[in-house]
């Protein structure tokens, strides 16, 4: 089959590999009908992160062609979507859906990352480890992209919000209108936000924003902008979608007093700067973690079935489709943020 190898930082190729072949009888084989490139795959692209060469992606949505004897919930033929995080299946974090707590593996575990027995989903097809429970069937009534969505960014944004605890009422900005922060506006609205102030670099990611019932923040000073749209009080929650020294520090002076910050942004420096004494004087509450992505899909699908959460302005957010066999081309454009690309769907039947 074709795939996508890293090796190294701006090094990707569309290869031949051999086909995957099941790992046991719980695992499944998945031919892939979509995979996404996520902004997490950006950071092995700037940053030499010490991996060996692989096959990178963590998100894809396909048909299940081959099962293992002890997969009980699926069927070959089934359309499913892929969760980018993998648990056991068997110890308890996972039964409750928190695989990243998982006691078997101790150690994250996700597609696409180098570990040795785990395949990347820019591929087209992956072995899917313990399938019950790293799996969902994906409805006829959500589309591929949809499904893609699900695999990780989405999760990622309902996780960031529901850390926050965002209600009625809230008022929220989200810093980092990738395609994490942007479903975080859908999110925060879907939980029931007055309003959702939007932030960043890039204008053509604060008017998405805009377009998704969100106030982009137009001020240069941003600090500034946000005092102005709030009369000096500051926002309820921050959502950082980008992590880093530069939006930590601005997600606590965005803060009220009281206020909740929850970081899934992952910064490419092990380290950072951390303005603490801003942050004490606020009695500021201060969250970041890796998102569970089992724990959030099946309320997510019943949002987007009832309609609280816009299928139609999701897949929006897939602005572009290349060829798995163009995946160079795809991730140097992606990586140019050029042409308003937030998000590209690879085919990997071309
Ligand atoms: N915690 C998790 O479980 C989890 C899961 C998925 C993704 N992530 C991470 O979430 C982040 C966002 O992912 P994405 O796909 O949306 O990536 P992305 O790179 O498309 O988005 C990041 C956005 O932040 C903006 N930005 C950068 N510096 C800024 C600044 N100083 N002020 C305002 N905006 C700024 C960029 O312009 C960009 O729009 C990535 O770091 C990714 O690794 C985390
Ligand atoms: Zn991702
Ligand atoms: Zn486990």
């Amino acid at each position: 089959m074709k795939a996508l190898i890293y090796s190294g930082p701006g090094k990707i190729n569309c290869e031949s590999v051999p086909d995957p072949a099941l790992i046991d009888e719980k695992s499944a084989i998945v031919k892939t009908t979509s995979c996404s490139i996520c902004g997490s795959d950006l950071h092995p692209y700037h940053v030499d992160l010490g991996r060996p060469t692989y096959c990178i992606g963590h998100e894809a949505v396909g048909e299940v062609v081959e099962l293992g004897r002890e997969v009980k919930n699926f069927a070959v033929g089934d359309r499913v979507l892929l969760a980018a995080s993998l648990g056991c299946g068997k110890c308890q974090p996972c039964r409750e859906g928190n695989v990243v707590f998982c006691q078997t593996h101790r150690t994250l575990r996700a597609f696409g990352q180098s570990l040795p027995d785990i395949g990347g989903c820019q591929a087209q097809a992956v072995a899917v480890p313990v399938a019950d429970d790293n799996m969902f069937h994906l409805p006829d009534n959500l589309s591929d992209e949809v499904g893609l969505m699900l695999t990780d960014t989405l999760s990622t944004a309902w996780f960031a919000a529901r850390r926050a605890r965002v209600g009625p009422g809230d008022v929220v900005a989200v810093i980092g209108l990738g395609a994490v922060g942007l479903s975080s506006v859908m999110c925060a609205l879907a939980m029931g936000a007055c309003r959702v102030l939007a932030i960043d670099l890039l204008p053509n990611r604060r008017r998405h924003a805009a377009e998704l019932g969100a106030e982009s923040v137009e001020n240069p000073d941003v600090i500034a902008g946000v005092k102005e749209l709030t009369k000096d009080r500051g926002v309820d929650v921050v959502i950082d979608a980008n992590g880093g020294a530069v939006t930590t520090a601005l997600a606590i002076d965005l803060i009220a007093k009281g206020g909740r910050i929850s970081t899934v942004g992952i910064s490419e420096q092990l380290t950072i700067p951390f303005p603490i004494k801003a942050g004490l004087y606020k009695n500021m509450e201060f969250h970041t973690g890796i998102c569970s992505v089992q724990a959030q899909v099946p309320a997510l699908v019943r949002e987007l079935e009832r309609g609280r959460l816009d299928s139609a302005a999701l897949s929006k957010m897939i602005t572009h489709r290349m060829g798995l066999s163009e995946g160079k081309e795809a991730y140097a454009f992606f990586d140019s943020r050029n042409d308003g690309v937030l998000k590209v769907l690879l085919d990997p039947s071309t």
